[in-house]
C-alpha cells in the first residue's frame, strides 16, 4: 500500500500564490476536462530517494496530476527510473498506467504550473514550506537522499533544510552533506532544452542515477 501524505500538500484551491492561482483559474476554463491542480508527490513516503523537480510542466503534470507525466523531462526521467530499477511496471504517460515507484518519491519546488515555466521568487520560497514538511516527514522514515533537477529545486532544498546557499554551489553529479545524515545530489534538469543543447546527455543523467545506486 503506498503511503500517502495529503496533509502536507496544498489544498486543491491554494491560493498562497495569486499569479499561480489565476493561472489554474485560467486553465480550468481552457482545459476543463484537465487535472489544473496543485500535483502531488508521487511514490511512498517512506522511500530512501526523494527526487525535487521545478514545477508542473502546462501540458505534463497540471494535465494528467502527477509529477512529470505526459510531457518530455517525464518521458525521460520515468525511463530511467524503470531502467535503473527505481520503478516498475510501463509508465504511459498517465495517472493510471500503473506505474510504481520503488524506494524513490517524486515532488516539485513548486506544486502549481506557473506561466512560461517560470515561478517567481516568492511563489517558490512560499510553496517551500511544502517541501520543508515533506522533507522533515520523509526524514522520520527512511529518507537518506534527495536529488535535485536544476538550479531551483537545489535552493529550494538547502534552504528547506535550514542550510546556507552560500556554502552548497549547485554542481552537476556533486553530493553535498546537508547534516542530519541526509545527502543531496545535484544533477542538471532533464528539460527538452538541457537534452537537445546537450548540457545534460543521456550518459551523464544515467550516472546521477548510478551513483544514488551505490550510495543506497
Ligand atoms: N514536470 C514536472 O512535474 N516537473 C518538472 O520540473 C518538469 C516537468
Amino acid at each position: 500500500m503506498m503511503e500517502t501524505m495529503f496533509e502536507l500538500l496544498p489544498d486543491k484551491n491554494c491560493s498562497l500564490c495569486p499569479r499561480l492561482k489565476s493561472f489554474i483559474d485560467e486553465n480550468r476554463e481552457k482545459f476543463p476536462d484537465k487535472y489544473n491542480a496543485p500535483v502531488p508527490s508521487f511514490g511512498p513516503a517512506n522511500a530512501p530517494l526523494l527526487i525535487v523537480g521545478l514545477a508542473p510542466g502546462l501540458r505534463g503534470a497540471n494535465f494528467s496530476g502527477r509529477p512529470f507525466t505526459g510531457d518530455y523531462a517525464g518521458d525521460l526521467l520515468y525511463a530511467t527510473l524503470l531502467k535503473f530499477g527505481f520503478a516498475k511496471g510501463t509508465y504511459e504517460a498517465r495517472i493510471d498506467d500503473g506505474l510504481e515507484m520503488i524506494g524513490t518519491r517524486i515532488t516539485n519546488a513548486v506544486k502549481c504550473v506557473p506561466p512560461q515555466n517560470k515561478p517567481t521568487g516568492p511563489e517558490i520560497n512560499t510553496c517551500r514550506t511544502f517541501l520543508e514538511q515533506e522533507i522533515k516527514d520523509m526524514q522520520t522514515r527512511s529518507l537518506k537522499i534527495i536529488m535535485s533537477l536544476g538550479l531551483v529545486s537545489h535552493n529550494a532544498v538547502i534552504k528547506a533544510t535550514g542550510n546556507k546557499l552560500s556554502a552548497f554551489k549547485f554542481t552537476h553529479g556533486k553530493t553535498h552533506d546537508l547534516g542530519d545524515k541526509l545527502i543531496l545530489i545535484d544533477c542538471y534538469h532533464c528539460s527538452r532544452y538541457n537534452t537537445n543543447t546537450r548540457r545534460l546527455t543521456i550518459d551523464m543523467f544515467e550516472d546521477v542515477f548510478k551513483t544514488i545506486k551505490d550510495m543506497l
